[in-house]
This record gives C-alpha cells, sequence and structure tokens, in this order.
C-alpha cells in the first residue's frame, strides 16, 4: 500500500514559483489551503530482505573479471529508487569502498572529478581514487578539495569545482564522485547538474545525515545568504555507495545530527521502525555496526520509496521535511554552521510536535516519546535562546514550502506514523508555540 493509498489531488497546493521578494512582502498566514494527508506506510517489513512497492532491495552483483579477489567482501545491501529510467542503485554495507566494481560499474567516460573537503580527503581520497582506478587504467581520477562547512555551501565554493573541471578539460562524458557529508554531496550534484548542462554523478557518503538522507532524492544545491538551499536542481545520481566504516571517524556530535532524519521517518511514516529506534537508540550512539546498516537501510528504503513517488515535491516527499521549517529558521536565524543541521531538525521536530498536540492532533504520549528519544540521541529539544518570535516568523516567510503567501507545514496527525501536509491549521496554534520555544 504504502503511499500509494494516498488519495488526495495533490496539484490543487503545488507551490508556485515567487519571486523571493514577493514571497517576502506576501507572505502572509491567514488563508487555509487544502491538507494532504499521509496515512502510516505499512509495507516497510523488518526483516533484511524486505521487499516494498517501489524500492526494492535485490541481492549485491557479482564481481567483474579483473577485480582482485577479496576473500572477506560481503556482498552489499541494496536499496533501488525507482525513477524509470533514472532509477539507481544504494549500496549500503561496511568495506564498501574496498569492493571497486561497484563504483567502476557506474563510471561513465574516461575522467573522474572527485569533489571532497578538507576534513574529508586525508581520510578517504586516496582509497576512492584506488577503487576508481584499480585495474581501470584508462580512467585519469583528479580532485577539488574545498574548504570544509555549511558556511561553504554557497556560490564562491561551488566555482572552485568548474575551476577545477574546465582546467582538467572535463568533457561531457565525465563522472563527478561527491565524497562527503551533505555539504558536498549537495554542491557537487549541482555542479554536475550544471557542468556542460549535466555530466554523470555518484554520490559517496561519508555521515550518518548523508548516508540516511541527503544522498538519495536527488535534491541538489547551496545556501544564498537569505536562505538555505534556496539555489539548486534536482539531478539523481547514477548511484550511492554507503560505506558504513567511513562512520568510525565521525565526531559523536555528528553522529547524534544525522540520527535526527532517522527519527523523522519514524515519526513520519514508519511507526515500527520508530519502536525499533526506541528500542536501540544507545546503540546507535555506540557505532553498533550491525544496528546501524539496519537503521541505514531503513531509512533509505523509506527515503526511496517517498522520492520514487514523487521525485519533484508535489506533497509527499514535503513531509520528509517534518521539522524542517522551524529547523530551517534556526540555521539561518543563528548563522549557519553554528548549530549542525540535524540539531536544528530535532529542536524543530519538537516544535511541530509542539503545535500539532496544541491543535490537538496528536495524544500526550507522543509528545513524551519524540522529546525522551531526541533527548536520549543527546539531539537538543529547545532552540537556541537567542531566537525571536519574529525572527522565525521572518525567516518561515521564505521558506520553499510557502505557497501563494501562504506557510505550509508538516505536522503528526493521528497515531504515531502519520503526519498532514497543510496551511489549514489555526494560526494561534503556531503562535502559541513560536511563543512557548522563543522570546517574543
Ligand atoms: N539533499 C538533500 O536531500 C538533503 C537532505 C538533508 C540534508 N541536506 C544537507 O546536508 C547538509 C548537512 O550534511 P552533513 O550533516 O553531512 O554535514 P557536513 O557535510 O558538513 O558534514 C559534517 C562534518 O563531518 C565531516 N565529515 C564528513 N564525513 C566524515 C567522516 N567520515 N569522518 C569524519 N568527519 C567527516 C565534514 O567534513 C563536516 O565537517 C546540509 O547542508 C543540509 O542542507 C540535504
Ligand atoms: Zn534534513
Amino acid at each position: 500500500m504504502a503511499a500509494n493509498a494516498v488519495s488526495l489531488s495533490i496539484s490543487s497546493s503545488v507551490a508556485s514559483s515567487k519571486s523571493l521578494h514577493s514571497l517576502q512582502a506576501q507572505a502572509r498566514f491567514l488563508i487555509p489551503p487544502p491538507t494532504i494527508s499521509f496515512p502510516k506506510s505499512s509495507s516497510l517489513s523488518s526483516s533484511t530482505t524486505v521487499s516494498i512497492s517501489r524500492s526494492r532491495v535485490r541481492a549485491g552483483p557479482s564481481q567483474l573479471v579483473n577485480e582482485p579477489a577479496n576473500a572477506m567482501a560481503t556482498p552489499p545491501t541494496i536499496v533501488e529508487v525507482d525513477l524509470g529510467s533514472r532509477s539507481y542503485p544504494i549500496y549500503i554495507g561496511a568495506g564498501l569502498l574496498d569492493q571497486s566494481h561497484l563504483l567502476q560499474r557506474h563510471v561513465h567516460g574516461k575522467k573522474v572529478l572527485v569533489v571532497t573537503n578538507e576534513r574529508v580527503a586525508p581520510l578517504y581520497l586516496d582509497k576512492t581514487v584506488h577503487a576508481l582506478t584499480i585495474g581501470n587504467p584508462n580512467v585519469t581520477v583528479e580532485s577539488v578539495i574545498l574548504p570544509d562547512g555549511e558556511k561553504y555551501k554557497d556560490m564562491d565554493t561551488l566555482m572552485k569545482v568548474f575551476d577545477k573541471a574546465i582546467e582538467s578539460r572535463l568533457d561531457r562524458r565525465s563522472t563527478f564522485v561527491a565524497l562527503g557529508g551533505g555539504v558536498i554531496g549537495d554542491m557537487c550534484g549541482y555542479a554536475a547538474a550544471s557542468y556542460l548542462r549535466g555530466v554523470n554523478f555518484i554520490q559517496i557518503p561519508t555521515t550518518v545525515m548523508a548516508q540516511v538522507d541527503s544522498s538519495v532524492g536527488g535534491k541538489t544545491g547551496i545556501n544564498h545568504r537569505l536562505g538555505k538551499n534556496l539555489i539548486g536542481a534536482f539531478y539523481q545520481p547514477q548511484c550511492v555507495l554507503v560505506d558504513t566504516d567511513t562512520l568510525n571517524t565521525l565526531p559523536d556530535r555528528e553522529m547524534a545530527s544525522g540520527l535526527a532524519e532517522v527519527i523523522k521517518y519514524g515519526l513520519i511514516r514508519d511507526a515500527d521502525f520508530f519502536e525499533w529506534q526506541e528500542k536501540n537508540i544507545e546503540a546507535l550512539l555506540a557505532r553498533d555496526p550491525a544496528a546501524l546498516a539496519y537503521a541505514i537501510k531503513r531509512s533509505c528504503e523509506n527515503k526511496a520509496d517517498v522520492v520514487s513517488q514523487d521525485e519533484k515535491e508535489s506533497g509527499l516527499r514535503a513531509t520528509l521535511n517534518l521539522g524542517h521549517t522551524f529547523g530551517h529558521a534556526i540555521e539561518t536565524g543563528f548563522g549557519y554552521g553554528e548549530w549542525l543541521h540535524g540539531e536544528a531538525v530535532a529542536a524543530g521536530t519538537v516544535m511541530a510536535v509542539d503545535m500539532s498536540h496544541r491543535l490537538g492532533w496528536i495524544d500526550d504520549s507522543i509528545v513524551e516519546r519524540v522529546n525522551n528519544i531526541l533527548k536520549r540521541a543527546k539531539l537538543p529539544t529547545t532552540p537556541p535562546e537567542s531566537m525571536t518570535v519574529s525572527m522565525f516568523k521572518s525567516i518561515m516567510a521564505v521558506d520553499k514550502k510557502v505557497a501563494d503567501g501562504l506557510l505550509r507545514l508538516i505536522l503528526l496527525k493521528g497515531p504515531l506514523g502519520n503526519c498532514v501536509f497543510t496551511g489549514d491549521y489555526d494560526r494561534e496554534a503556531l503562535d502559541a508555540t513560536l511563543r512557548a520555544f522563543s522570546k517574543s
């Protein structure tokens, strides 16, 4: 069933494209548009051979003939993102950067540009270049090492990728490889979408955030000083390679940040997964390999299922933004990079849940369970003290989910695992939530 069960006419609430200026000028919190309800997805089983309606898990591919034998290699779990001719696999497993055939089969042309940053390059660039070139002498690999951090997810840094690509004479048959977290993935993807009007693109995500969310689904882009991710393109990769071993070097704070997105999937569409997380959150923080592999797989299945039904975010895909409207306001208001994305999303999720509760849409126990799991994950449950009601309102007014000047939000409604994407809510509940969580 999954979201095939979504019975609605989404077209009536598709965001119209307004200029930033007119959005700012016209943003209001008044007239309710239609509500889109998203019943709980019941199709995801908890077994490792889960098969869901539109995203499939299949057995790993056999090795290429010229691949050096790796006796220890375990075939990856594969989650398929089903988008017709633009479908692609997500390979998930430990040690996948040592299984060079997985990457090489998705490289087009003879030139590859690896886009990474100063933090990740010393850790994984050599290994990635090796995986791309071993037994493959025809391929030349260039790399560009960008400064590290959300504050560099901008036009100036993007230009460094184009500079390198042009200097290296990369042609239309080249492949761009994103090696890093969500910042690198989003920037490299956008560069691949626009370089020569589009070249081949591979994602090698190395943070939890990127492995469970940002590398899947084709949203790419950069920030503008007036708002996050306002400039970008939908551009799908050829494959996503998730080597869970890369998480061994990830700082604890980044681990926790990524878990905010894992928790999100449970809340919006997968109550069984949320219950599993309640039992396993400490194991995830402790980087238990089996727990991590399961959480990544299940998260990718949820994301792939949503994306395959609503690639360009007409409705269903917007539900992946639970907590993000409040969270983006925190990231923008507080300054990019001060709070991690997942930390801002965690506080934003608590605010969205508080508002859902004020509206009478969910019961007390959900509020309590959300607060508990986020605290156990060592994530914030309130915004920074410097955030004011007017900061929230002015930043939320330029959110991409504003349509015709009306702010639509993802709110929980009904039993755990159900949400709505709607502008049809009592404005007083939003104001009350903003007042409860920030200074006036
Ligand atoms: N495209 C999407 O659908 C989507 C979804 C969610 C988030 N995002 C974007 O993703 C970004 C956040 O991603 P993120 O949380 O991965 O942040 P990030 O890319 O900044 O990575 C976090 C930090 O970890 C470092 N790092 C990465 N891999 C490492 C490793 N294996 N070992 C040690 N350090 C490592 C990075 O260099 C960085 O310092 C935001 O810009 C957000 O907007 C995009
Ligand atoms: Zn997010």
